[in-house]
């Protein structure tokens, strides 16, 4: 089984992807780092936590960043984001992500290390490199590697769900895990790191279904019926604020990056490209791929595309596992 890191900020689709890690039988989850992102860090940590006790997983979580590197989140800064926005179906308020995920309190905490440092502990001492995945902002990974830039000989490659070329949702030009931390992104870029974008082309195309869904809790894992119970609520969001080719369906983002470890033919199209991120202005946190065939030198893969059938075929099968 491949050895990851998962970085996250949970989230209804990082806890499909903390799931699907944690059951994948291809893939061996060291740890998970919680990062402020689709809510503050208390939230994303106590996420966290209830997904892995959810599962009944042993796996260590680390609280990490409360805030950006740099950028000021002030009210008035925050973009028009699908996640912010709020539906009200039969009188119940819908999200894209709940403030607390519908299962159990966390009766199991946090490590004490804070998770900069637990890369670099971790890091120091790998026999060999691993691979990174991170579902959230990018602030732990740049934190890290400000601390320590040699950690990258560590690190296999960085899968990062983020960005996107003709495909953007916290602002006209950005996806929101680089939005929300952009001189982050870069840094992870400039670090010489292999990064892997799977980015809103590949998320929106690999989307997954109502009916997908029923599937789900058919098939009664816990696992199972929690992810149709999250992604459910997620095609009501879609439908309302960001209709994607299908009709009843909802990108899955960050557990399509999982699942790219698993297999990487899940993604289509992934070309070697030169990516620079936006910082401020019209374009801030827009991941800024060149197309042209002589560019800057490339130093990253982008998916533009992704195999939808692929991934909830890989999903039904991962998400029967487990009691
Ligand atoms: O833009 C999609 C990303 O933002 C996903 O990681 C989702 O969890 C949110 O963090
Ligand atoms: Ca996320």
């Amino acid at each position: 089984a491949e050895k990851i890191i998962l970085d996250v900020d949970t989230g209804s689709d990082d806890a499909v992807a903390i799931m699907t890690a944690i059951l994948s039988p291809d893939i061996q989850v060291e740890a998970i780092c919680s990062v402020a992102g689709n809510k503050d860090i208390d939230k994303t940590t106590e996420n966290t936590l209830r997904v892995v006790q959810h599962l009944g997983a042993d796996v260590p979580v680390y609280r990490g960043c409360s805030q950006p590197l740099v950028k000021f989140l002030r009210e008035d800064r925050q973009p028009k984001k699908v996640h912010g926005l709020e539906l009200v179906v039969d009188g119940k308020a819908v999200q894209m992500h709940a403030d607390t995920l519908d299962i159990p309190e966390a009766k199991i905490h946090e490590q004490e290390t804070p998770a900069p440092v637990f890369y670099l502990n971790y890091l120091h001492q790998a026999e060999e490199p691993i691979t990174l995945v991170a579902v959230g902002p990018l602030t732990n990974l740049a934190v890290a590697l400000m601390l320590d830039p040699m950690v990258v000989e560590k690190v296999k490659r960085i899968v990062v769900m983020g960005g996107g070329y003709k495909v953007t949702n916290a602002t006209s030009t950005a996806e929101f895990n680089i939005w929300y931390d952009p001189e982050a992104a870069q840094r992870v870029l400039d670090s010489g790191a292999e990064v892997v974008f799977v980015p809103l082309d590949a998320t929106h195309r690999a989307c997954v279904s109502k009916s997908d869904c029923a599937r789900f809790r058919e098939i009664g894992t816990k696992a199972s019926v929690f992810a149709a119970e999250l992604i459910e609520q997620r095609i009501l969001m879609h439908n309302a604020f960001q209709p994607l080719d299908i009709p009843d369906a909802a990108a899955v983002h960050d557990a399509l990056a999982v699942c790219y470890v698993i297999n990487e033919s899940v993604l289509k199209d992934v070309r070697y490209v030169h990516c620079a991120i936006g910082f401020r202005g019209l374009g801030e946190g827009q991941t800024v791929v060149d197309p042209r065939h002589v560019t800057a030198e490339k130093n990253c893969w982008f998916a533009f595309d992704g195999d939808r059938e692929k991934f909830v075929a890989m999903l039904n099968e991962i998400l029967a596992l487990g009691e």
